[in-house]
């Protein structure tokens, strides 16, 4: 039975495509699903893609991934820069955590430059667009062996 990978997005992203795309391109969520899934079967690893604008439902997407998955792929989206809830949750987590950015953040404001979740992740991703998320599903591939 392949394993299942967690793939979280936070507030925002479910106007991917749509918002700012000078910044984050034209690919919608429904395509970085998509193409994570295909991906995905090569690769034997399940994705499910799961998005919330509130905070406190990333936290239990989080649990729920506590029971469901092998690892997650992470992108908190403004929640990167202010969340000590998200990085706990996190915490509780045993399997591997990818974090991905589509935006280079480091390029970007000065706030941008901090992640609380990078002190739990085990890699990150920033700059690489919508493709950030396939990249880290191969990585996630590597690590789960
Ligand atoms: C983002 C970068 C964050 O700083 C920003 O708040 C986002 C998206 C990215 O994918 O580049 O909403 O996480």
């Amino acid at each position: 039975m392949s394993k299942t990978i967690h793939i979280l997005n936070g507030p925002n992203l479910n106007l991917l495509g749509r918002r700012q795309p000078e910044i984050y391109g034209h690919d919608t969520l429904d395509d970085v699903a998509a193409r994570c899934a295909a991906l995905g079967s090569e690769l034997g690893l399940a994705t499910q893609l799961f998005q919330s604008n509130h905070e406190g439902e990333i936290v239990d997407m989080i649990h729920r991934a506590r029971d469901e998955a092998a690892g997650i792929i992470i992108n908190p989206a403004a929640y990167t820069h202010t969340s000590v809830a998200i990085l706990d949750a996190l915490h509780t987590f045993e399997g591997p955590v990818l974090e991905v950015h589509i935006s280079n953040v480091h390029q970007r404001e000065g706030f941008r430059h901090h992640s609380y979740v990078s002190l739990r992740a085990d890699g990150v991703i920033a700059g690489f667009g919508t493709q950030g998320y396939e990249l880290a599903l191969r990585r996630m591939a590597t690590l789960l062996g």
